[in-house]
């Protein structure tokens, strides 16, 4: 059961699970349990000898997740960054295979509207953004010393535009005043941006730069495909839900380039085929869902399956 304050209402939820299991005695990997939306459709769908490993690097998330699937004996809770999947599964399963691996990336309802866990440029609270808030810096800490191109060149992995001005900001303002807390970096980003994007706050993709940066999420995700591929099934499938281009031109290349056939020199012993196909087009959640889930309104779902 979840708890109604805590809830994360599942984004995609039916396309997910019915695209997902294809053997309902398979072995599952819900890679962002978050609060266990997915995973809960997952377990509703699989039979009684089926598998779930759910992984959260959030320790919040993961006694959610004990508090709510821990009895049920095919589910386990797994307190790891998904960058780890092979190295955990291999200490849990004699054999690594398995049938469907789910990943809805970035940040829970929980996270976002717990003001103390600093991730939202709308509630006050010290700015840190870190998903595991026993690993790594807070981002408030990392801006303090951070020089003024490093702060430009990670504002601009997030397509910020104005990412020289806002370093510079940064930098200026904390000569005087440590930047602490989220507001004081929202407002600050606000006051030195010329153009404001409709329907955006001005600092949104300063915080998702940040919590990009403080979590290493790029570097998690580009290590995470690849061991997706080394442990599905043949016929056993990936989905990936994104919200925002950053981390979905990560996924649309990793699958087209695993799904792209290539002719191998004729020396090569062992020439490797492709190791996925793509599984229809992109999908994105319908009006209906949008109307009744805001944050369902930018998400993109690719699926690939294994194959070869
Ligand atoms: C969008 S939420 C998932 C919501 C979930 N599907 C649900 O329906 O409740 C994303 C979750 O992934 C977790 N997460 C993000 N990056 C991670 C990583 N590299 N390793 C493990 N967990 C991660 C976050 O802590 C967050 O709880």
């Amino acid at each position: 059961m979840i708890n109604q304050q805590q809830r994360h209402i599942p984004v995609m939820g039916k396309e997910v699970t019915e695209l997902l299991v294809t053997d309902q005695k398979g072995v599952y990997v819900d890679a962002t349990y978050g609060r266990g939306g997915h995973s809960d459709l997952i377990l509703r769908k699989i039979h009684a000898s089926g598998r779930l490993f759910a992984f959260d690097r959030d320790p919040d998330a993961i006694s959610a997740a004990i508090e709510s699937h821990g009895l049920d004996r095919r589910f386990e809770a797994v307190h790891s960054k998904f960058s780890r999947l092979k190295a955990e599964l291999a200490d849990r399963l004699t054999q690594v295979k398995v049938s469907g691996i789910v990943a809805d990336l970035g940040v829970s309802s929980p996270q976002l509207d717990c003001a103390k866990r600093g991730f939202s440029f709308l509630k006050d609270a010290n700015l840190d953004l870190r998903m595991d808030p026993s690993d790594g810096v807070p981002a408030s800490q990392w801006l303090q010393h951070v020089n003024e191109k490093s702060l430009a060149r990670v504002l601009s992995q997030a397509d910020e535009r104005f990412a020289r001005r806002i370093a510079r900001a940064v930098v200026e303002q904390r000569k005087r005043k440590k930047i602490q807390s989220t507001l004081e970096l929202a407002n600050l980003v606000e006051g030195c941006v010329p153009r404001k994007e409709k329907n955006k706050h001005p600092a949104t993709r300063t915080f998702l730069a940040l919590r990009l940066y403080v979590n290493d999420e790029r570097k998690e995700l580009a290590k995470f495909l690849p061991q997706c591929v080394d442990i599905l099934r043949r016929g056993g499938r990936l989905v990936v839900l994104t919200f925002h281009s950053v981390e979905d031109r990560i996924v649309k290349h990793f699958m087209r380039e695993n799904a792209r056939s290539f002719s191998a020199p004729d020396w090569d012993p062992q020439p490797t085929g492709p190791t996925l196909k793509i599984i229809g087009p992109v999908r994105r959640p319908s009006q209906e869902e949008i109307r009744s889930n805001r944050r369902a309104r930018s998400a993109v779902m690719r699926v690939a399956e294994r194959i070869g």
